[in-house]
Parts: C-alpha cells; sequence; structure tokens
C-alpha cells in the first residue's frame, strides 16, 4: 500500500510551484497555486462532464442529476476562488506582471475543451495551439465529439420528448444555437414533466454558473489592470466584456417568456 505522500505523488505536486520574479515577488506563488489549482478544476469538471454524457446516453436520469449538482458544486468553488486573487493589489500584481510575458488564460486549452464540451465551439480557437501538439488534438477531439446539450436533446427524446430531428442531428461540431422549434417541447416539459423539468433547471444552474465565472473574472481584471491589454494580447477588459451574457443553452433562458 502507499502511503499518503506517495499515493498523491505530493513531492512532484510542491515542485511544481516555480516563480520568475527576482526575489521571488511574494504575491507570484499565490497567483501560480491559484491557477493550478483552477487547471485541476477544469480537469476534473471535463471528467464529470464526460461521465455525465454517458449517463445521459443510458437514461440515468438520477445519476446525471446527480452528476450535475457535483458539476455545480465545483462551478461555485471555482467562482469563489476569485475572492482570494482579489486580494492581491494592482501594485502588488505588477510587481511580477512582465515576467508573465504573454502567458494568459486565455490560452488555457482545458478552458476551451471545457467551452467545447458545453457547446461553444469555435474552431478558430485551434489555431492558437501548434499542429501536432497536444493541446491541439484534445481539442480537435472535443470539437469533433458531442457536446453536453447534444447528450441532453438526445436524452430527452429517449424520454418521448418529441426533438426536432434538425437538432438531433445538427452538426456537432458547430456552436450550439437557438432553436425556435425546440419551445414547444420544452414548455411542454416545463408544464408536464417534473423530473425532466428538474434537469432542465440543473443545465440552466451550469449555463448561469459559467457566466457568474466569466462575470467575476472580468471584475477582478478591471480591478486590477483596468482598461490595459492582457498579456494573452487581447484587448484586455474590453475583449473579456463581449464575452457576457452569452448562454450555453439560449433556448432555456428564452422558453421562460413562454410559460
Ligand atoms: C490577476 C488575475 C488575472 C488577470 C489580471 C487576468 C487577466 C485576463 C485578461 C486581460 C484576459 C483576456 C485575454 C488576454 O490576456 O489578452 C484573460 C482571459 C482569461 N483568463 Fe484571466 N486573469 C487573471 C486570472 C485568471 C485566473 C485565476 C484564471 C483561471 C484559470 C483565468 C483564466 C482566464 C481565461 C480562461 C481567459 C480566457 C477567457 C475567454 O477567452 O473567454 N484568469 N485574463
Amino acid at each position: 500500500m502507499p502511503n499518503y505522500a506517495e499515493y498523491l505523488k505530493i513531492d512532484e505536486l510542491l515542485a511544481l510551484q516555480q516563480p520568475v520574479s527576482d526575489g521571488p515577488e511574494h504575491d507570484e506563488m499565490l497567483f501560480i497555486v491559484v491557477h493550478q489549482v483552477y487547471e485541476l478544476w477544469f480537469k476534473e469538471t471535463l471528467h464529470e462532464i464526460d461521465y455525465l454524457k454517458g449517463l445521459l446516453a443510458h437514461n440515468d436520469g438520477a445519476r446525471a442529476a446527480h452528476t450535475l449538482k457535483r458539476i455545480l458544486t465545483i462551478l461555485k468553488t471555482m467562482v469563489a476562488q476569485i475572492d482570494i486573487l482579489e486580494t492581491m493589489t494592482p501594485l502588488e500584481f505588477l510587481s511580477f506582471r512582465d515576467r508573465l510575458e504573454s502567458g494568459s488564460g486565455f490560452q488555457s486549452y482545458q478552458f476551451r475543451e471545457l467551452e467545447f464540451a458545453l457547446g461553444r465551439k469555435d474552431a478558430t480557437a485551434l489555431e492558437r495551439y501548434p499542429k501536432r501538439s497536444a493541446a491541439r488534438a484534445r481539442l480537435e477531439q472535443r470539437l469533433a465529439s458531442a457536446t453536453l446539450w447534444d447528450a441532453f436533446l438526445r436524452y430527452l427524446a429517449a424520454n418521448g420528448v418529441v426533438v426536432p430531428r434538425a437538432d438531433l442531428e445538427r452538426d456537432v461540431a458547430r456552436p450550439v444555437e437557438a432553436s425556435l422549434e425546440l419551445h414547444a417541447p420544452l414548455v411542454d416539459i416545463y408544464r408536464t414533466r417534473p423530473a425532466l423539468a428538474a434537469v432542465c433547471e440543473r443545465m440552466i444552474d451550469l449555463d448561469e454558473g459559467f457566466m457568474e465565472w466569466r462575470y467575476r473574472h472580468v471584475k477582478m481584471v478591471q480591478r486590477t489592470i483596468g482598461t490595459k491589454r492582457g498579456t494573452g494580447g487581447s484587448l484586455g477588459a474590453d475583449y473579456l466584456l463581449t464575452t457576457l451574457n452569452r448562454p450555453l443553452f439560449p433556448d432555456l433562458w428564452t422558453i421562460r417568456a413562454e410559460l
């Protein structure tokens, strides 16, 4: 039996936080740890989303709802972690920011994988990663795979909901878009199928949670670097503001006005 440190590879894990600033600057450790923790949560969330898709494919609604609850709980933790990084003042960040060079969360391939898995597909994101790199291969695979939304629609169809064929057979490499034909079946679910409506509500929780992370991230960016450009090369907060209020599952929002 391996002991605690061996099983969890603690020595290897603790060797991975390597500040590059002179000194090094005190706050760089926090910055590294927080980003690494996020990447671990991204990894776990992708793991759970893949599992969730399998549960939906097997029409296992009870365990799917349980897994969705776990994903939502992780997401809430991810949002709350922004509070920790917000204890870093603009000057503290500036003390090591230039050492990040072009490094930015913008380049997080796991974040793009998450977006792809949830339905926000954008083939141009692949171009940021070298051809034949492991990151690009992962993204190519995610781009070609069905999204959580596709798995959700198939689950509804397997439960007798009349999901339009165009939605069931859509090109999964394309982003999820609003579908007017889906509104009547979704409204019907809310009116007559409480168990399925509960799954719809967990899906909208997920969508709202993801938007909440984006909102909190942009506020952190505004209070830390104001209107400066990002290290990833974008306009910074102005770019991030364009990513807000763009739901992953638009139909689940629009049907609320029809209920
Ligand atoms: C002081 C803290 C932070 C600052 C100032 C900051 C700043 C920025 C900026 C300016 C961008 C726009 C892209 C660019 O760099 O040009 C960005 C994007 C991004 N950041 Fe951060 N960030 C911070 C912390 C974090 C943390 C802790 C994470 C967690 C992994 C993160 C993840 C991301 C992601 C995923 C994007 C891409 C968003 C998108 O394209 O929709 N950031 N960040």
